[in-house]
């Protein structure tokens, strides 16, 4: 079993090439790697508006510090919970370190667990539940709002600010609500900037040059973690580090570059016909780091009418409802899995023990078991799974994470970025626009009738609701 004594991230990629001999494909591979890992260094290249982040958690982050402590102490002064309001890059990469170092069973002793202004998440969708029971919740607390949109014109975060404002008013006036808002978003333009202004909210910004997706080492993140107590100097320097790793003109090679490494591989595969990549974690502390990866890789990939498609899967447990297709289904999909050497938990309250598998007098069939720990039945369960899948045809990458902490969720979700950014510039795309989000939006304003989209609602509804209505209806009509 690997030994988390080493504290080093690894991917192993064995189970990739025993499907797939892969030495050839890396060795065509690399130059255009390299290549686009030396554009992105530099700052050039398609999308070097937005390249800001590569070089920012060294140059300029650690200064930013010094505000977050500050504002964060501020908002943990006067509340217990802080309501994160914004959607995408505004929100997944928070709500990922903060799931992954969070007790899982907070709810049931938030004395003893819960962190410390605990996080709340809305404006990441437009549905009436979730808000509503939002609002049902914030009266045991006494919250305060960060809202969080570069753009400051995003539909979803807009709408939950308005009704989370709302009821700031109602419930503590306009003045002190005013003192309970705090913003994130860009520097010099846009909406939410000019509201932040008006109503003197405290703002931080997002850097110009850095998109959503790419920003959870600004403001963006730094902020919401550091409130929820979670240790974000070391969040940074995993992020330090792992950018030293990526960059270092010495280190081009994929044995000593991992980001390097599976940027190669990804493209590799994809070019080989393997259309899906399924990241998959073996802890529920994982699933939003899922969600993360996948906004990630599926925003800056799907361009032109290419890319992987980014899937996640939580195992052991999706191995009785996926595992039949990972093994038997259309050979089109790969898998990575994110492998936490060092499993006993971080999180606040939490105890460091290990399970051992008891003898239980249950004649169950698990006997040969007793004595075990359970860490071990899980490294066996990886290993096994990958043996299994890799013989079943799906190329099976490993990484190893040392433990769940604040350092290494840094250094991998900074690695992850760095090989998104190098894939996608070696496929020739570019990593870090999203022009294709626009099209559902133009469809949804114009059909809430925005004005200045008048011509385009009536041409929506005509098309909407032109030609022979297709539907199967249920017999039964409860009555
Ligand atoms: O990666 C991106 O830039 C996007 O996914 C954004 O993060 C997302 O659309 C939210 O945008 P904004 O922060 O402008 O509200």
């Amino acid at each position: 079993m690997p030994t988390a004594d080493s504290k080093r991230i690894a991917l192993d990629w064995t189970k990739a090439h025993d499907v797939i001999p892969l030495e050839r494909q890396l060795n065509d591979t690399m130059p255009q790697i390299i290549a686009a890992k030396r554009s992105l260094c530099a700052g050039s290249g398609k999308g070097s508006d937005f390249m800001g982040w590569v070089h920012w958690v060294e140059d300029h982050a650690p200064k930013l510090l010094t505000d977050v402590k500050t504002l964060s102490e501020r908002i943990a002064s006067h509340s217990d919970a802080l309501v994160v309001v914004g959607i995408g890059g505004s929100l997944l990469g928070t709500k990922a370190v903060y799931e992954a170092l969070t007790h899982s069973f907070a709810i049931a002793n938030p004395t003893q667990f819960q962190r410390r202004p605990v996080l709340f998440w809305a404006g990441h969708h437009v549905a009436t539940d979730e808000l509503n029971e939002l609002l049902d919740v914030l009266d045991q607390f006494s919250p305060s709002l960060l809202v969080v949109s570069k753009s400051g014109t995003t539909t979803e975060p807009a709408l939950a600010f308005r009704v989370l404002k709302q009821y700031l008013d109602d419930r503590f006036g306009a003045r002190e609500a005013s003192a309970r808002i705090f913003a994130i978003t860009d520097p010099e333009s846009g909406t939410l900037l000019k509201l932040s202004q008006t109503h003197g909210y405290p703002a931080l910004s997002i850097p110009r040059n850095i998109g959503g997706r790419y920003s959870i080492f600004t403001a963006v993140g730094l902020l919401p973690l550091a409130v929820a107590g979670i240790n974000v100097n070391e969040f940074l320097e995993g992020a330090r580090q792992a950018r030293l790793d990526a960059v270092g003109e010495k280190n081009e090679a994929p044995e000593s570059n991992p980001a390097l490494c599976y940027a190669a591989i990804r493209n590799a595969l994809y070019k080989e016909g393997y259309k899906i990549e399924a990241l998959c974690h073996w802890t529920p502390k994982l699933r939003a780091v899922g969600e993360w990866w996948k906004q990630l890789f599926g925003e800056s990939d799907g361009k032109g009418n290419t890319g992987l498609f980014p899937a996640s899967a939580q195992f052991t447990t999706d191995l009785h409802s996926m595992g039949q297709y990972f093994q038997e289904g259309e050979r089109h999909l790969f898998a990575t899995h994110l492998r936490v050497l060092d499993e006993s938990s971080l999180s606040r309250g939490a105890q460091k023990r290990k399970i051992r598998i008891p003898q239980a007098g249950l004649a169950d069939g698990f006997d040969y078991l007793t004595g075990q720990n359970l860490e071990q039945v899980q490294h066996e369960a990886i290993s096994g799974t990958s043996l299994a899948h890799a013989d079943g045809g799906v190329p099976t990458l490993i990484w190893d994470i040392p433990e769940l902490s604040p350092f290494w969720l840094g250094y991998w979700l900074y690695m992850n970025m760095f090989a998104c950014g190098v894939g996608g510039l070696a496929r020739g795309v570019n990593p870090f626009d999203q022009p294709g989000v626009e099209a559902y939006k133009t469809n949804m304003f114009a059909l809430l009738g925005k004005p200045d989209l008048a011509e385009q609602t009536v041409q929506i509804r005509a098309r909407l609701e032109r030609g022979q209505r297709l539907r199967s209806l249920g017999l039964t009509q409860k009555r």
